[in-house]
């Protein structure tokens, strides 16, 4: 079943029906969307971007996109809420993460598949016995009581990953809960959650983090892999770079109001009517690397900070003991001056504009970003 199949059965909208035999590649649909060559260099160039290559790569991905056969894709739900599908499958129609996901062909997903009971599970076992497939995880995998806590047809979730990724071109680990346990590892964690990349042998693992992962980053890890057949750089924390190596804190629209010493002090007030940072509010931009500043999400509609409420870190490992409470700000500036808190803030932006110095340029950190601050959090707490 393709996305687009999904989808319709979703009643979400479509452009115009197709057949799965019509969308054998990538090249053979495009004219079922009404997209035309030049529409397609620019979804390509667009992808390239957001994989941070250069623009001259554009040409050699839509060759390869053009070209590719369609994968088949094994999704798999454990211990999770399943927002990462939804937000997958609300991808907006048509775009970029549209006509990649169209090209894949999801043989097992419990969420909306049709089939139930032994019919579900011969479709994954026929999928998997092909080979080369693509998984994908969502959710968390309890590991106390011998995985008790989520089993699925009389097998535990570390069972089915074991069985299911033999095989495998590559396993994408999506969301917080299936990249580092998320909610479900929250202390006291009483279930041993953790995330999938330990569980996995021999074939490579991909973290997507953020609660829910953002559509476009699976889009453009899933191009990447299909157009360079390996995945993306990533680092160590296994998150690809393109979209998990710059901190939010740097990228943010209401930095300036942060450089300035200008706070909202508390929802409503005139400063959070006005648009200025939200650190006394308790966002966690400073310690927390993603690009939804710039991806967003909802079709590129808003994101948290955007719509007035603080980032919560959740593309971070640990981040519902690390950073909460949520509307409690941090204490002190991960990445800065170890003294340097929002009080001063203010001060020392005067002071920089006084004396030519800039006050964030103290706080660039390295192309290594995320190593220097990836559990800044932390710090934070000590
Ligand atoms: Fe943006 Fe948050 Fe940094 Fe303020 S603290 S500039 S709202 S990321
Ligand atoms: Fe999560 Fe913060 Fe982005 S809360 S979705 S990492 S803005």
């Amino acid at each position: 079943m393709s996305l687009r199949a999904i989808r319709t059965e979703l009643g979400l909208k479509m452009t115009q029906p197709v057949s799965d035999e019509s969308m054998a590649t990538l090249g053979a649909q495009l004219g079922l969307h009404g997209i035309d060559r030049r529409k397609f260099m620019q979804y390509s160039a667009t992808i390239t971007a957001m994989l941070a290559l250069p623009p001259a790569f554009a040409p050699q991905v839509a060759a390869a996109l053009t070209a590719v056969d369609k994968p088949t894709l094994v999704w798999l739900n454990f211990q999770d809420c399943a927002g990462n599908s939804e937000a997958l499958l609300r991808a907006r129609d048509p775009d970029v993460a549209t006509i990649i996901l169209d090209l894949l062909s999801v043989d097992y997903m419990e969420v909306v598949m049709t089939a139930s009971g032994h019919q579900a599970e011969a479709a994954k076992d026929a999928a998997v016995a092909r080979g080369g497939h693509i998984v994908v995880v969502e959710g968390s995998i309890p590991l106390k009581d011998d995985g008790i806590y989520c089993a699925i047809g009389g097998k535990s979730a570390v069972q089915i990953i074991g069985e299911a990724t033999k095989g495998a071109a590559a396993v994408l680990a999506i969301g917080t809960c299936a990249t580092y346990g998320g909610l479900p590892a929250a202390k006291p964690n009483p279930t041993g959650a953790v995330g999938v990349e330990g569980l996995v042998n021999g074939v490579p693992v991909i973290n997507i983090p953020t609660c829910p992962a953002n559509a476009d980053n699976i889009t453009a890890v899933i191009a990447h892999y299909l157009t360079f057949k390996t995945l993306p750089p990533v680092d160590d924390i296994g998150r690809p770079l393109f979209a998990f190596g710059d901190r939010i804190h740097d990228n943010c629209p209401r930095r300036g109001h942060f450089d300035a010493g200008q706070f909202a002090l508390e929802f409503g007030d005139e400063g959070h009517r006005e648009g200025w940072c939200l650190y006394k509010l308790g966002c966690k931009g400073p310690s927390t690397f993603a690009n939804c500043p710039s991806q967003q999400y909802n079709g590129h509609t808003n994101w948290p900070i955007g719509v007035g409420a603080p980032c919560v870190g959740c593309s971070e490992p640990d981040f519902w003991d690390t950073m909460t409470p949520i509307y409690d700000r941090l204490p002190r500036i991960a990445g800065m001056d170890a003294s340097l808190t929002a009080d001063r803030v203010g001060t020392l932006a005067v002071t920089a504009l006084a004396t030519g110095l800039v006050v964030h340029g103290a706080s660039k950190i390295s192309s290594h970003k995320r190593a220097a601050a990836g559990h800044a959090a932390k710090q934070t707490q000590e």
